[in-house]
């Protein structure tokens, strides 16, 4: 991998985690009763936001999983590519023997024959696994490599030019107390193997004083007992206070990471959380903030969160990735419900006089709703265009597009609603 000796150790440290302590968690047998969904490479969301909501899935499709681990991301895009009998394959790339073996043995249990599975370093993709990809995935991993400048290169060269990616890494300011923690930890370690360092961690948490940034984090939750509803497993405290390589980004260092590999963000995931006017109420202020290019908008949005723990980010060539995602402009569009229920989301924005609560990683926020919402919500049940949704509604279609506009910027903020067509 690298010739420099600490790096080498570093890498093999990695390794031993993720042969010890496979990530996340997973028991295979739970693939009888439910499919894990969530972003990036949630099938919907890979259509509207790299493909413009317009892909042909007729045609093959491949897509990669760079350091895949338990298979959460794979089995997910496998599965739903399954389901619409796209032509597909689907790659999952990693170091560790024992995650891969986890991933396998879910999809197996799901029997889906579109996944593939290759052992080794995503540097050496272009020689284990080449592209073209129209879709790579590298979820929780960059932030994990001795060069990620290198690891993100070295996947780009296998995109195709006109695919995309949906990217992880972690957040400086969520992640608030995690690195002194990390710190305190490796000073107290020792030689400690990996299960005393675990079960030093147990310890250390339970005897941090109240003046700890990671006790004062009331954001981030994943080592709590209390949160999870049980003990934390090992390699979930593993991965968070005792990860041999770990770094977080803020937004202009993981633009600066993009731009180096030729990529630019088409959106992340949610919109809202990076969108400065969520947190402001001042009306100058937010007149100040929309003056602001692109770029210091989503930084200057982290700056004011300040509860941003991860990035996900969908990111295309940068010279198509302006164009990259769909626009409610056409009215043969079809607005599609992403994870949602709207008759329940009608209701509860009736319920609400018009406002719709949600929660931004642990901040509540109300939003409005234009009138007219609550009994357009009901119509979008991902078949009806907006031409058909105007004449739902009985309108014109200039009156309905002005109410559909704002419905969509608050949902598809929320990665709500997604389009197709
Ligand atoms: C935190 S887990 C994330 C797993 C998965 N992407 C997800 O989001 O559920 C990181 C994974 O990256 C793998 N990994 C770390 N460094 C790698 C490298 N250089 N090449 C390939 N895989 C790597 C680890 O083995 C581990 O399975």
């Amino acid at each position: 991998m690298t010739e420099d000796p600490g790096a080498a150790r570093r890498d093999a440290a990695v390794r031993a985690q993720y042969e010890a302590y496979p990530y996340p968690p997973r028991d295979p047998q739970d693939e009888r009763r439910r499919l894990i969904t969530g972003s990036p490479s949630n099938l919907p969301e890979v259509d509207h936001y790299l493909f413009g909501g317009a892909r042909d899935w007729r045609q093959p499709f491949r897509a990669l999983f760079a350091g895949g681990g338990t298979g959460d991301g794979c089995i997910m895009l496998a599965q739903q590519l399954a389901d619409r009998g796209v032509p597909a394959e689907v790659v999952h790339l990693d170091i560790s023997a024992a995650s891969q073996a986890v991933a396998r043995a879910r999809s197996e249990v799901r029997g889906l024959a579109n996944l593939r599975f290759v052992q080794g370093p995503l540097h050496d993709v272009a020689d284990l696994a080449p592209g073209p990809y129209d879709y790579v995935d590298c979820c929780g991993v960059l932030h994990h490599l001795e060069d990620p400048p290198a690891g993100l290169a070295a996947l780009r060269a296998q995109l195709a030019p006109d695919g995309g990616m949906g990217l992880m890494v972690y957040g400086v300011l969520g992640r608030t107390g995690v690195y002194p923690v990390q710190a305190a930890l490796r000073s107290l370690a020792g030689d400690d193997d990996l299960p005393a360092r675990v079960a030093l961690a147990r310890r250390l948490l339970g005897d941090l004083p109240d003046s700890n940034w990671l006790r004062r984090n009331p954001f981030l939750n994943d080592h709590l007992p209390e949160a999870q509803g049980e003990e934390v497993p090992a390699g979930k405290l593993f991965d968070l206070l005792l990860h041999p390589r770990d770094r977080a980004y803020d937004v202009p260092q993981l633009l600066e990471l993009l731009s180096g590999a030729g990529l630019a963000p088409v959106e992340f995931i949610v919109p809202m959380q990076y969108r400065p006017e969520a947190y402001l109420q001042d009306g100058g202020l937010i007149g100040r903030a929309a003056a602001l290019s692109q770029a210091e908008r989503w930084a200057l949005a982290e700056n004011l969160a300040g509860n941003i723990r991860v990035h996900v980010v969908y990111a295309a060539p940068a010279e198509r990735a302006a164009e990259a995602a769909a626009r409610p402009g056409r009215p043969t569009v079809r607005p599609l419900p992403n994870g949602i229920d709207m008759a329940a989301l009608a209701r509860a924005v009736a319920r609400g006089k018009g406002m719709f609560k949600a929660d931004l990683s642990g901040l509540p926020l109300s939003l409005p709703l234009p009138a007219g919402a609550e009994r357009l919500l009901p119509l979008i049940d991902g078949r009806r265009d907006l031409n058909q949704l105007a004449a739902a509604m009985g309108m014109d279609w200039f009156t309905f597009k002005a109410l559909f506009d704002k419905v969509y910027r608050v949902l598809n903020g929320l990665n709500l609603l997604l389009l197709r067509g």
